[in-house]
């Protein structure tokens, strides 16, 4: 029968995770192999932290922490409450949050536009990588730190 390429399911490719142990402790060695290939099994976590005065939402952070590395999807402070410190506090709870999940790294998207490269640098993230996008011709920026 000749080969076609369909979807599947996660449940289906499964049986393929078995190689893959064995793959990763050739690249990495018994110890750190089935340690990455025990990670690479976890499910994946979200994180949704808020600043609150009292009920009033002031702001939030939410992202994802999978395979080690929680990506920063979403920071936000509403206009009226901005200048205050509640971006670095948010960042700082997210990344305390991330760590005790297990990530070694954070990592955030901005676009020059927005101008808040000074804000994530004072925050000690550095430039992974930077890229135009070619639909909208607005430039990309990919931000990472070590935690
Ligand atoms: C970016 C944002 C989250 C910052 O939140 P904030 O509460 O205003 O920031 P903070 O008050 O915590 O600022 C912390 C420090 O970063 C500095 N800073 C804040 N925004 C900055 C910017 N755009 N460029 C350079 N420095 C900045 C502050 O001056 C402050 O420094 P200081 O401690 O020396 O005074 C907020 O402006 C925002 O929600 N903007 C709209 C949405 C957005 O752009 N989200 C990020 C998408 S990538």
């Amino acid at each position: 029968m000749p080969m076609r390429i369909r979807k599947t399911t996660k449940k289906a490719v499964s049986r393929m995770w078995r190689e893959w142990l064995a793959v990763d402790i050739k690249a990495y060695g018994e110890k750190r192999g089935r340690e990455i290939y025990k990670e690479s099994r976890e499910r994946k976590k979200k994180i949704t932290l808020g600043a609150f005065d009292g009920k009033k939402l002031l702001g939030y952070a939410s992202g994802e922490y999978s395979r080690g590395i929680a990506h920063l999807a979403s920071l936000f402070v509403a206009e009226n409450a901005r200048g205050g410190g509640i971006g670095e506090k948010l960042v700082k709870a997210y990344e305390t949050r991330a760590k005790r999940l297990g990530a070694h790294t954070l990592t955030v998207n901005t676009t020059g536009p927005l101008k808040n490269l000074g804000f994530y640098r004072k925050l000690g993230f550095k430039t992974e990588s930077r890229y135009c996008n070619k639909r909208n011709k607005i430039e990309f920026i990919r931000l990472y730190k070590y935690t």
